[in-house]
């Protein structure tokens, strides 16, 4: 039996990453520990917890307490770590940098050195994947398409999101480096499917649109981004668990470059075909607002290694995939339901408030 420690397996990826991982793997045992902030949904590991409940145990609990980071190794043999537990949202990060210093950078050193006490040397049987993103590269100009990032590329953060990443993703470095820790990083572009908290831009824009609500775009809307389909990610990740070079980092692009605008009148008229209404409805309800401090012209990454290495590739339409994206939120009403609602966030805030105050 192989256990993996998966955190933040409550929010978008991490529960994408699990599900994927019951599919694909017998014989493990996933210890999902996650604090359950208002981007973690219990309802998001419903059907795993039901469908496997000897081979799926959950902890609630944060990161970077090393209390319960030490009692889950303590009381289960941990052979690999999937770390995806962050706060995420650029937005939010520019409003309170200090939680992302916290959870991004301090959790995940607690995480390190509580794996590194705990295996003892015992590299070879265990393994430490750190997701980090693309955005710790920073910006791309628009004019320069043929340009992107490769694993060598400089580290460039712009917002403290990216930077805490980026700091956050130089210690598992430094572990490698300094004490041979069996560490390996990937970088990914921006993920899009089910389960994705809708303060990010596709499931926001699906709700809006349902709803008649503005839909607002940053800037010009001209910021290009490369979208994957989450389980594509998941797909490259579990290759790289298992087959990956320890020391090593591995870029995951979907190579689908889009700018926000034309991702939003593809969004209005998948959605308008789903729903029967004239896209120019949504299209109408399109406000271009103030532009995010700092905000990121363009990421691409140059996946180049990790197919020539593993022969991984996207294996997914980039429209069909959008398409079956936006049914999912039009068919999950409970779903949106729980995120609308939000009696867990409020309960997580009481549970939490003392311990996030304490910084
Ligand atoms: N979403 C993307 O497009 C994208 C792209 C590249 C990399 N990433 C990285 O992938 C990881 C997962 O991203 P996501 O989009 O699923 O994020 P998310 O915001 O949907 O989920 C984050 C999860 O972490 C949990 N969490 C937050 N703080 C915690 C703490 N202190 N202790 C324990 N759990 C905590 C939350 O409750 C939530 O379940 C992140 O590390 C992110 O930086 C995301």
């Amino acid at each position: 039996m192989k256990t993996y420690l998966v955190t933040g397996g409550c929010g978008f990826i991490g529960s994408n990453f699990i599900r994927l991982l019951f599919e694909k793997e017998t014989n493990v045992h996933v210890v999902n520990l996650d604090a359950l902030t208002y981007a973690g949904n219990p309802l998001n590991v419903q059907d795993v917890k039901e469908k496997f409940p000897d081979n799926y145990t959950f902890i609630h609990g944060d990161v970077a307490d090393q209390q319960v980071v030490d009692e889950i190794f303590h009381n289960y043999q941990i052979n690999s770590v999937v770390h995806f537990a962050a706060e995420s949202h650029v937005d939010r990060s520019i409003q309170e940098p200090l939680l992302f210093i916290r959870t991004n950078v301090l959790g995940t050193t607690v995480l390190l050195n509580t794996a590194m006490k705990h295996w003892k040397e015992q590299w070879e049987k265990n393994r430490f994947l750190y997701i980090s993103t693309d955005e710790v590269y920073g910006s791309l100009p628009l004019d320069q398409p043929e340009k992107k990032f490769d694993e060598e590329s400089p580290l460039q953060p712009n917002s403290p999101y990216a930077s805490s990443k980026a700091a956050a993703d130089l210690l598992v470095q430094s572990y490698y480096t300094t004490y041979g820790f069996p560490a390996i990083i990937t970088r990914c572009s921006n993920n899009f499917g089910p389960f994705q908290f809708p303060e990010k831009l596709i499931p926001l824009m699906i709700m809006n649109m349902i709803e008649g609500q503005p839909l607002p775009i940053y800037g010009k809307g001209e910021n290009i981004r490369d979208w994957i389909y989450v389980q594509d990610h998941c797909e490259a990740l579990l290759e790289v668990l298992h087959h990956g070079k320890t020391g090593e980092i591995y870029n995951i692009g979907g190579s689908n470059e889009i700018s926000n605008s034309e991702l939003l009148n593809v969004l209005s008229e998948i959605v308008a075909e789903q729903t029967q209404v004239n896209p120019d409805e949504y299209e109408k309800h399109i406000t271009f607002v103030k532009d995010r401090p700092g905000h990121d012209l363009r990421y691409a990454l140059d996946c180049s290694k990790i197919q020539n290495k593993f022969g991984w590739n996207t294996s997914f339409d980039f429209s069909v995939r959008l398409k079956e994206t936006v049914r999912w939120y039009l068919e999950n009403e409970n779903w949106i339901l729980s995120v609308k609602t939000g009696a867990y966030q409020e309960w997580i805030e009481r549970q939490y408030s003392n311990r996030l105050e304490d910084v």
